[in-house]
């Protein structure tokens, strides 16, 4: 089965019995939305492929925590879109959350997830309980203070912030979380997988920032144009459309060098270069440049 099969699957079973019976129906139907659109689901089968070269010998639990870090991820995204933050009508091709089912049920199915992300470990994890107290703090780690998500959307609402801090935590941290998340569900020490987390996760940041503005909405499924719009930090206003491509390829290339020695090696180096080239592929920066005929001394190609 592939990883995107068994993480979907695993997302399926484990909302059902996380959300239980007789909840209010549109706020489970707005998490729902929030879950079932379409993602990517990079986090979660990046924690796959890490248990899997740590052997996958407890493989409930490994599924459990890759449904965690979905879980928070799609949370991040329902409240990262309402109009108190980036005000955001599209996600995944659908109607964000909050324009599909209200404010309120947005605010409450961001709240559910990320509590549902907890209930999964809990329901999951009680027969492990010393990884799963590990694994626990590591969830926590990768969104709550002083460097997760909430920290790195927080630094938005500071008069300055450090590029690479508000990157690395906004995004990075989450996918620190899932390569440790993926040792740890084995019994496994973590460390020796922070770093892979660390750079892909900020080249996915770094990627997102490029795609803001080469690439169209109808095939991003969300608004491009965003970070201008709301004057956020971006490597590619920041370093330059060149520059910031330049720095997405060296984290790549830091990410796929940092892959322990393993049997599983080659499938995630394999698994490094194909994100790679969907996030940011050649021909998109390629075409951007040719169409919008720009030179080497462009302000938007060279850093502003
Ligand atoms: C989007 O994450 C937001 C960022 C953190 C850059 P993804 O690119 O993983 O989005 P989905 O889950 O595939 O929609
Ligand atoms: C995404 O940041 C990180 C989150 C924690 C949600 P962005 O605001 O740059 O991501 P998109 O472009 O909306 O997916
Ligand atoms: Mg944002
Ligand atoms: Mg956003």
């Amino acid at each position: 089965m592939s990883l995107l099969k068994r993480a979907e699957q695993a997302l399926t079973a484990h909302f059902e019995k996380a959300a239980g019976v007789g909840a209010p129906p549109r706020l489970v139907a707005a998490m729902r939305h929030a879950v079932f659109s379409g993602g990517a689901r990079i986090r979660p089968q990046l924690c796959m492929a890490v248990a899997a070269a740590c052997g996958d010998n407890a493989p409930n639990l490994t599924d459990a925590s890759a449904v965690s870090l979905e879980l928070m991820h799609c949370a991040s995204l329902v409240h990262d879109d309402m109009p108190a933050f980036d005000n955001a009508d599209w996600r995944r091709g659908r109607p964000s959350v909050h324009k599909a089912f209200s404010e309120p049920l947005a605010l409450l199915a961001g709240d559910g997830l990320i509590v549902m992300a907890y209930r999964v470990m809990l329901q999951t994890g009680t027969p492990h309980a010393e990884r799963l107290v590990a694994l626990m703090n590591n969830l926590t780690d990768g969104v709550g203070l002083p460097d997760g998500i909430v920290a790195g959307q927080a630094w938005e609402c500071e008069t300055s912030a450090d590029l690479g801090q508000y990157q690395r935590a906004k995004t990075g941290a989450l996918f620190v979380s899932a390569t440790r998340a993926g040792a740890l569900s084995c019994g496994h020490a973590p460390e020796p997988w922070t770093p892979l987390g660390a750079f892909l996760g900020e080249a996915y940041q770094v990627a997102d920032d490029i795609r803001d503005v080469i690439a169209d909405a109808a095939s991003l499924g969300k608004p491009v144009g965003q970070d201008a719009l709301h004057a956020r930090p971006s490597s590619a206003q920041t370093l330059g459309l060149e520059g910031a491509i330049a720095y997405f390829d060296q984290l790549i290339e830091q990410a796929a060098a940092s892959i322990p020695a393993c049997s599983h090696r080659d499938m995630l180096c394999l698994l490094v270069q194909h994100e790679a080239e969907r996030l940011v592929p050649k021909a998109l920066c390629e075409g951007y440049f040719k169409a919008h005929a720009l030179d080497a001394k462009s302000p938007i190609r060279s850093a502003a």
